[in-house]
């Protein structure tokens, strides 16, 4: 399959271009798509063909569900059979945005694009490019993170296009985008919100609107033998690098001073050190390859980078990575549940 690359100015979309990707979505196609927290794979999610089409492209396993995004927030009633207040809340805070919601699904989305499950997870992005799509399919599109399984998620359209060329039909460059993280899952369906998977909109933000908030705990650690996450998706280790990687924890002087011990122990037996830093102390570093994925005082800075970074680290052919950590709170605990999962859980606290 020849897949077409469409160049589109987020601020005045081409008409025809987007028309043409809509007529290929209601046609069973599937189009590449940039959101404002990741790049997704779109597809008609009511059509549980496309949805399997998406599942063989990603080679994702198919009882993972799929995301299904809305260009009206209105639209969510078509999907669900019941929005609970708690939903209602979300959705005036938070829609159009990084956020997606699991609710009770009604018959009409297709066993195909959930997984089997009776929930469906529902999401209004911002992104203008995102939502012009979106309408001019006239249907909800099933979206998961562009990338090949087991991949970092692309976080610009070359990422989709190295992943996904000559698997699907089309690809819309809309340039970098904002977040660089997916959106936080939300579950809807029991009496507290529940964090199943960690975004920008953070479990602080959802503390200023609700008493009590949970976290899935497939969001902080590794499951234990015989757990199950609630995301079906946080199961996955999604990133392992091709070199062992480790996450240092702690005060920061002492994580740049292990670090640098660790390489220069490394470099000296011959190996090749991957290290991943911050702006602040990037020039700490001495021996190695060394990237800083952006700024301690920007933490959002680091969001963005991330995936770009992790994906450089899999073309560099180094031997070892270190990395360091970034505070666990707002965004942080999103930008550490992706890091340790690429770590494999493998974290040292100094
Ligand atoms: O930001 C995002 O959410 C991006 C963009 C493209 O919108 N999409 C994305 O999709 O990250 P994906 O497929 O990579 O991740 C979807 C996650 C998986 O962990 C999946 O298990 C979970 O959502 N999920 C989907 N439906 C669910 C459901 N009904 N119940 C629980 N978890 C669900
Ligand atoms: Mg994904």
């Amino acid at each position: 399959m020849n897949t077409k690359i469409v160049l589109l100015n987020p601020e005045c979309p081409d008409e025809a271009a987007l028309q043409e990707a809509g007529q290929i979505l209601r046609d069973g196609g599937l189009v590449g798509f940039p959101t404002e927290t990741v790049y997704g794979l779109g597809g008609n999610a009511l059509d549980k063909d496309a949805s399997l089409k998406i599942y063989a492209a990603k080679g994702r396993p198919s009882n993972n569900p799929l995301i299904v995004h809305i260009a009206h927030r209105d639209e969510v009633y078509d999907l669900v059979r019941e929005v609970p207040d708690m939903a209602e809340i979300l959705m005036d805070a938070f829609w159009p945005g990084p956020m997606t919601l699991i609710m009770k699904k009604k018959p009409l989305v297709p066993d195909e694009t959930t997984g089997g499950l009776d929930t469906v997870a529902v999401r209004f992005p911002s992104d203008p490019i995102a939502q012009a799509l979106i309408a001019a399919a006239r249907v909800p599109i099933a979206a998961p993170s562009g990338n090949l399984s087991g991949r970092p998620s692309p976080t610009m359209a070359q990422h989709m296009i190295e992943d996904m060329s000559g698997r699907i039909e089309m690809i819309i460059d809309g340039g970098q985008v904002g977040i660089g993280l997916e959106s936080t899952i939300i579950d809807c369906t029991e009496d507290v919100p529940i964090i199943l998977r960690p975004g920008f909109i953070s479990q602080e933000m959802l503390e200023e609107l609700f008493e009590y908030v949970t976290v899935d705990r497939a969001s902080v650690g590794p499951m234990k033998e015989g757990e199950r996450p609630k995301a079906p998706g946080m199961m996955y280790r999604h990133y392992a690098p091709k070199a062992p990687m480790t996450l240092f924890e702690g005060d920061t002087e002492a994580v740049v001073a292990r670090i640098c011990a660790l390489a220069e122990a490394d470099a000296a037996a011959g190996k090749t050190v991957g290290i991943i830093g911050t702006d602040e102390t990037f020039a700490r570093y001495q021996v190695g390859v060394v990237r800083s994925f952006g700024s301690r005082e920007h933490v959002n800075t680091v969001a963005h980078n991330l995936f770009a970074v992790l994906r450089e680290f899999d073309d560099l052919n180094v031997d070892v990575i270190y990395a360091e950590s970034v505070p666990k709170k707002g965004i942080g605990l999103a930008i550490m549940n992706r890091l340790s999962k690429a770590a494999g859980y493998h974290i040292e606290r100094v």
